[in-house]
């Protein structure tokens, strides 16, 4: 049964193609001084560009797959995750020039997408579609509480808050190039396969956080019981953004969920009101048509 996608069709997937902190370092502890927040954001940070790499990779291997409307919301996706991968690329370097050595997580994760040549091209987009959710979500409760962010420097607060607007602005392209590549699946099929490799792809999201975490403080000498006790009040309790996330991310399991079910662009636009952007949003952007 074929399934009508519940994405706007007035959505608007804009490429902003913005730079961050060009010419300027970084405080170590760029959170408020906190190096618990610090490492969690790093960590994430660090798997963006070979994540979102393989993000790309994933859907445009099916961009042929789908109708023209679709292809326009694909080539926006990827402009912008490639984007991202740049800033984060940026970010990421001057991570290291505060004084962490990151190679362990970059080539961890290297060998880990090496595997995604020999996969299944479905299962690589299965994959992709329960990592953008995780992005959408947490992307939503960040931009959503300022105190995620609180107390961190100007700029990095910047980057991660034109990141969170861009993958609200395009979760569910993955979404509905599965929908579209599976479409001759039984329904009950399509729900087990999807459901499946988000549980999978969940046990490897949340390990990946917490070992990412400990390579920082290692560093930083603070790799203790209570630093990971502040760790777990960090993730669960305040500011909590995983607890916050459990609810979005429960909704996936649901048979007909879809990510724009929870239509947030008002969020987006808010944060994007507060961003100073340098050029006019609305300039290129992509929604039946694309730039
Ligand atoms: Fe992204
Ligand atoms: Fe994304």
């Amino acid at each position: 049964m074929q399934h009508a996608s519940p994405t706007p069709a007035d959505l608007t997937i804009n490429p902003r193609n913005l730079m961050f902190g060009r010419g300027r370092t970084c405080d170590r502890w760029w959170i408020g001084g906190d190096p618990v927040a610090t490492a969690f954001y790093n960590g994430m940070s660090l798997t963006f560009p070979l994540g979102e790499a393989f993000f790309i990779e994933s859907v445009r291997h099916f961009r042929d797959a789908v109708p023209p409307a679709q292809q326009a919301q694909i080539d926006a996706f990827i402009k912008q995750e490639a984007a991202h991968s740049r800033e984060h690329s940026h970010f990421n370097r001057q991570i290291q020039d505060a004084g962490y050595d990151v190679s362990v997580i970059e080539s961890e994760l290297a060998q880990r997408l090496a595997k995604a040549k020999d996969r299944h091209p479905a299962l690589n987009l299965a994959m992709t579609v329960a990592l953008e959710h995780f992005t959408a979500i947490i992307a939503h409760a960040c931009l959503k509480s300022p105190r995620h962010f609180k107390g961190a420097s100007s700029e990095a607060a910047r980057l991660w808050k034109w990141h969170a607007m861009e993958e609200i602005e395009h979760k569910a392209v993955a979404f509905d190039t599965f929908l579209e590549v599976t479409k001759g699946l039984p329904a009950f099929k399509r729900w087990k396969f999807r459901s499946l490799v988000m549980l999978q792809v969940s046990n490897f999201f949340l390990r990946a956080r917490i070992r990412n975490m400990g390579v920082f403080f290692d560093q930083d000498g603070i790799n203790k019981p209570g630093t990971w006790l502040r760790t777990m009040w960090y993730l669960l309790g305040y500011p909590g953004l995983l607890r916050q996330i459990i609810p979005a991310w429960l909704s996936f399991f649901r048979p007909g969920f879809h990510p724009w079910l929870q239509d947030d662009r008002a969020l987006l636009r808010e944060a994007e009101a507060t961003l100073d952007l340098p050029m006019s949003p609305k300039t290129g952007a992509a929604s039946g048509g694309v730039r």
